[in-house]
């Protein structure tokens, strides 16, 4: 942990260069002590560790925030087709989730014919597919939305459709072609080829058709890919699939957690798609699943049929204010700070923002309500300055004078989550 001094200045200036104007973490510390309180370098090294921090880079010049969007494994695994592509795309529009920046509609495993055709390329099924991916392609950027596809780095995707191993630059080639603007590839039937081998040369077919192609990796965190995927993808899973479960979503928080100080702008962790909406978790589970995923800067990939969601379901969803703090600029992943009482059960998950501003999550993973407390500097907030304090579920401002301990009591699973801002002295700009 820590940032070597050696690398603060370059650190500094990439922190300033991507961020935008007025935004000074963390050279708040030097330039205005007088004015906003710091975030005291010491916790910052400590808690907030950015020694990986753009470091490794695509440069494809996508992914500056996480993506957002929908896919459609986790709710309708293979069974897809035309008719229920272009229907989520209508309703992506309709409920206004297109607007609070949904964009992307990815179509999962299942769209394509079980054999390449006679030249060797890649055909979408006919039966589900009959007018082809370039038509649906077109359809859904007419909403203003973006397609994106899957295939795999394997010689069959897991649904056994034929793999893009060694049919990279073909297959890019025919995305391209259709328009396509996204591609999640998947790990199946992959020869026990490493990733580090098997992911890389995709990467070079995607650049070489010219086109803008987000490239979403998955290889299920086998090869820790954080250490090395900055370089290839705009985001890589670190875990197995998610499930439905309380279990499973809280294995993953915590798996995906660890690899906090290598996201970045250009590059996510992926901590893999939502299940908001899929009827496994109570609304509180699905809360805090979808605030410490905002807070995680996790892609923000919609699982559920937006065909029909309960208002329960639109109301997480759609909550501006939790999506902002994933479509921060500033791009440093929140982690978990600290756990008190029963095996750590009483959560405190916190990150930096731009604007000298801090997110936190009070995170209640205990079997029965509880009150979560910290003192500021626990987060890396100053101990005598004062904060104004967001309640980004309630959508209200607490108060404008915070100092020193801040709690809240949670219900069980559930999840609170604020943004403290420091609140000025005096009224002087920069
Ligand atoms: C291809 O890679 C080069 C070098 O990293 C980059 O400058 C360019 O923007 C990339 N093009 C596309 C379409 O991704
Ligand atoms: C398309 O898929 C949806 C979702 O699985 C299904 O309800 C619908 O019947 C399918 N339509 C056709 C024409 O197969
Ligand atoms: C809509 O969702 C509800 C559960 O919330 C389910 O009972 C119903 O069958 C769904 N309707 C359609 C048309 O899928
Ligand atoms: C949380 O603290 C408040 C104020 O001290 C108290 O009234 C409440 O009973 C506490 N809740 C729990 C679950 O301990």
């Amino acid at each position: 942990m820590g940032v070597p001094l050696c690398r603060l200045p370059l650190l500094l200036l990439l922190v300033l260069a991507l961020s935008p104007q007025g935004t000074r973490w963390p050279a708040a510390a030097a330039a205005a002590a007088r004015r906003i309180a710091p975030l005291p370098t010491a916790a910052l090294r400590r808690l907030y560790d950015t020694s990986n921090y753009g470091r490794l880079q695509l440069n494809n010049g996508l992914a500056l925030v996480p993506q957002m969007g929908w896919n459609s494994w986790n709710f309708f695994a293979c069974n897809i087709n035309d008719t229920l592509i272009r229907e989520t795309a209508d309703a992506l529009v309709s409920t206004g989730l297109a607007a609070l920046g949904y964009n992307y509609v990815n179509i999962d495993d299942c769209w394509s014919y079980v054999k390449r055709g006679n030249k060797g390329q890649l055909l979408p099924d006919p039966k589900t597919f009959p007018s082809g991916i370039k038509s649906l392609a077109d359809y859904v950027r007419g909403k203003g939305l973006k397609l994106g596809i899957y295939s795999d780095a394997g010689v069959s995707t897991c649904q056994v459709r034929p793999g893009s191993l060694h049919h990279e630059n073909d297959d890019a080639a025919l995305f391209a072609s259709w328009g396509v603007d996204y591609l999640k590839y998947d790990n199946c039937y992959n020869l026990g080829i490493p990733p580090k081998e098997r992911y890389p040369p995709m990467r070079d077919a995607l650049n070489s058709t010219g086109r803008q192609i987000f490239y979403s990796l998955c290889e299920w965190g086998q090869d820790d890919p954080a250490l090395w995927a900055g370089k290839v993808g705009n985001s890589w899973r670190t875990t197995d699939d998610i499930q439905d479960t309380w279990k499973s979503m809280t294995d993953i928080a915590d798996k995906n957690n660890k690899w906090a100080s290598y996201a970045g702008p250009g590059g996510w962790n992926d901590p893999d798609m939502l299940e908001v909406g899929n009827g496994g978790m109570t609304f509180a589970e699905y809360r805090a699943h979808f605030s410490i995923w905002a807070l995680m800067k996790a892609p923000l990939l919609i699982g559920c049929d937006v065909r029909n969601m309960t208002s329960e379901t639109i109301e997480i969803l759609s909550n501006k204010e939790v999506i902002q703090v994933n479509q921060d600029p500033l791009g440093v992943q929140g982690r978990r700070i600290l756990g008190q009482g029963k095996g750590g059960c009483r959560e405190v998950w916190a990150g930096p923002l731009s604007g000298n501003r801090l997110a936190v999550a009070l995170w209640n993973r205990c079997s029965e309500t509880v009150n979560i407390t910290m003192t500021l500097p626990a987060v890396g907030l100053d101990g005598s300055s004062a904060y104004s304090v967001r309640d980004l579920w309630k959508h209200e401002t607490l108060s404008a004078n915070v100092v020193g301990t801040f709690g809240a009591q949670v219900d069980v699973h559930d999840c609170k989550m604020y943004i403290f801002t420091p609140a000025v002295s005096f009224s002087a700009s920069w």
